[in-house]
C-alpha cells in the first residue's frame, strides 16, 4: 500500500470555526462506489457523471485545503479517517464497504491537485476491476490512466497473517526504571482480571501513585511514552501509556491532586474489558466478522462490569471505561442514546489514547510520527474529540515532543531534550554527530539572530533506527509541562 504521511505545518490553526473537517469519510467512498456504477451504465461525460463528480470535487477540495491528503483506509470493517477509527451509522455502510473490500480496496488516498478527471478515472478502473487488473499491479494501472493523485491499496489479505508486519508486543531496550516498574505492575493487574481473579485495587493505587509521583518527573520516560513506538501495544502497555498522557493533559487543564488521581486510575483501567476478549480477535490483522467486531466493541461494557463491582474503585472509572469509545457528538459504541455526551474524564481519554495510538505500531500499519498524530488530532476536533481539549494536549505534547529526533533548518540533527511552552514549535536540541552517538552541543531554536528571526527552525521529525537510544541524552529529571 502506498502511504504518504501528512507534511507537518505547524503554523495551522486548530479545527478553525466555520470549516469544518472532513468527519465522516462515508460521503467519499459512497460516491466512489456510484461512479464505479455510472462508469458501467453510461459513457464518459454523460451528465450524471458530470453532477457526480462536481459532487465528490466539492468535498475533495473542501478537505484538501487544510489537509495535504485525505485518507481512507477500511480495516477491520470499519472506516479510519486519516489513521482514526470513525463509526458512520448512516445506512448502507456495510453495502458501500463491501463491495469496496469485495473489489480488494481497502484503502484511498487522495493528494493535493487531484483533478476530476483523474476521479471519473479511478471510478472506471474499479468498474474495469470486475474482470480483474490483468495481472498488472493496481499503482502501474492507474498511472497508465493518468491517475497521479489518488492510490488505491490493499492493507492485509482478508483473513491472511503472512504478509502482516510482525511487531513486538513490548517496548524493547532499555527503560526508564520507574516507567519499566510501572508496566510490570500493569502486567500482573491486567494478567490477575484475564485469569478471572478480582482487579487488584492495591496494585492500581501503587501504579497511580508511581505514574504520579516518579513516571511524571522523568523526562526519559516520557520521551518513551510520547515519541513513536516500533512495538505493537499489548493492553497493559496501552493503558499505562495512555494514563501518562492523560496526566500530562490533567496538568495542563490545572486538575487538583484528587481529580489527577480519578484521571489516571480511569485512563489506567478504561481497557480493562479487553481482558475477556480473545487474544486472537484483539490481534487479528485481517477483516473481522460481525461477531468478532461485536466482540471487540463490547470491550466497553465488559470494562464497567468489572469495574462496578470492585469496591472503592473511584466512581469514574466504570463510566470512562463505558463511554471512551464514543465521539462528544454523541456517536460510537456502546449506544448509551443520542444525546449521551462523554464525561470530561472520557474526553480526556479519548484525546491521550487516539494519540497513543497513532503513534503506536499495527500490524497494518507503521507507527506515526507525533506531528502526524497531533494534526490528526486537529483534523478530529470538533467531530469525535473536544476541540479545546485537543489545543490543551497539542500545546502540552507540542510537534516535537521531547526525545524526538529531528532535521533543522540548517541541516543539524539533533534531539529534543527540552519543550518551550511558550514557543512550542522552537525547542531546545542537543544536536548530535554525524554518527548519532554524541552530542556536540546544546542549542535553543528559539533564539533568534540579530535582526530578530529565528536563528533555525526544526524543519521535520526523523524516524530513528530501532537500535539508537534517544533518551540516554534526556536526564532523568522534572519535565515542565
Ligand atoms: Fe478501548
Amino acid at each position: 500500500m502506498t502511504t504518504t504521511p501528512p507534511t507537518p505545518s505547524p503554523s495551522r490553526d486548530l479545527a478553525s470555526p466555520g470549516e469544518p473537517p472532513l468527519s465522516d469519510p462515508l460521503p467519499l467512498l459512497r460516491g466512489f462506489v456510484s461512479l464505479r456504477r455510472l462508469a458501467g451504465m453510461y459513457p464518459p461525460g454523460h451528465p450524471a457523471i458530470a453532477e457526480k463528480l462536481r459532487e465528490m470535487d466539492d468535498v475533495v477540495r473542501e478537505h484538501l485545503r487544510s489537509a495535504p491528503a485525505i485518507q481512507i483506509d477500511i480495516i477491520h470493517g470499519d472506516v479510519h479517517l486519516d489513521g482514526v477509527a470513525c463509526r458512520p451509522d448512516n445506512q448502507g455502510t456495510e453495502q458501500i464497504l463491501h463491495e469496496l473490500v469485495e473489489l480488494g480496496v481497502h484503502s484511498i488516498h487522495i493528494h493535493r491537485g487531484v483533478e476530476q478527471e483523474e476521479l471519473r478515472q479511478v471510478g472506471q478502473f474499479l468498474w474495469d476491476m470486475r474482470e480483474g487488473t490483468g495481472g498488472e499491479p493496481v499503482e502501474t494501472e492507474l498511472a497508465r490512466r493518468n491517475v497521479r493523485h489518488v492510490s488505491l491499496g490493499r492493507i492485509v489479505p482478508l483473513d491472511t497473517r503472512w504478509r502482516a508486519m510482525e511487531w513486538p508486543d513490548a517496548p524493547q531496550g532499555p527503560l526508564d526504571p520507574a516507567y519499566h516498574e510501572s508496566l510490570a505492575l500493569a502486567q500482573q493487574t491486567f494478567e490477575t482480571v484475564s485469569a478471572g481473579r478480582p482487579l487488584d485495587l492495591v496494585t492500581v493505587r501503587d501504579l497511580v501513585e508511581l505514574l504520579i509521583h516518579k513516571v511524571a518527573q522523568s523526562s526519559a520516560a516520557l520521551a518513551q511514552i510520547l515519541a513513536v513506538k516500533q512495538y505493537e501495544n499489548l493492553t497493559y502497555c496501552h493503558s499505562v501509556n495512555v494514563a501518562m498522557i492523560g496526566l500530562l493533559l490533567g496538568r495542563r487543564l490545572g486538575f487538583d491532586d484528587p481529580t489527577t488521581a480519578a484521571l489516571v486510575e480511569a485512563a489506567l483501567l478504561h481497557d480493562i474489558g479487553k481482558t475477556r476478549v480473545p487474544l486472537e480477535i484483539l490481534k487479528k490483522p485481517g477483516a473481522l466478522d460481525k461477531q468478532e467486531r461485536r466482540m471487540i466493541e463490547a470491550h466497553t461494557k465488559f470494562g464497567a462490569e468489572i469495574l462496578v463491582g470492585i469496591d472503592r474503585v473511584r466512581p469514574l472509572t466504570p463510566t470512562v471505561a463505558l463511554e471512551h469509545h464514543r465521539s462528544v457528538t454523541g456517536l460510537g459504541y456502546p449506544d448509551l442514546g443520542d444525546r449521551a455526551i462523554p464525561h470530561v474524564l472520557t474526553q480526556i481519554v479519548s484525546v491521550a489514547d487516539t494519540y497513543e495510538a497513532i503513534t503506536g505500531a499495527r500490524s497494518y500499519r507503521a507507527p506515526g510520527l507525533p506531528q502526524e498524530a497531533c494534526l490528526t488530532l486537529a483534523r478530529v476536533a470538533g467531530q469525535q474529540l473536544n476541540t479545546a481539549l485537543v489545543k490543551a494536549f497539542v500545546s502540552a505534547i507540542t510537534f516535537f515532543p521531547i526525545g524526538s529526533l529531528v532535521r533543522t533548518s540548517r541541516d543539524e540533527t539533533g534531539v529534543v531534550v527540552r519543550t518551550n511552552p511558550a514557543d512550542p514549535l522552537h525547542p531546545v536540541l542537543d544536536l548530535l554527530d554525524e554518527s548519532l552517538t554524541a552530542a556536540v552541543g546544546t542549542v535553543d531554536t528559539a533564539s533568534r539572530d540579530a535582526s530578530g528571526g529565528y536563528e533555525r527552525h526544526v524543519v521535520e521529525t526523523l524516524r530513528a533506527g530501532e537500535d539508537l537510544d534517544l533518551t540516554r541524552f534526556l536526564a532523568p529529571e522534572p519535565l515542565e509541562v
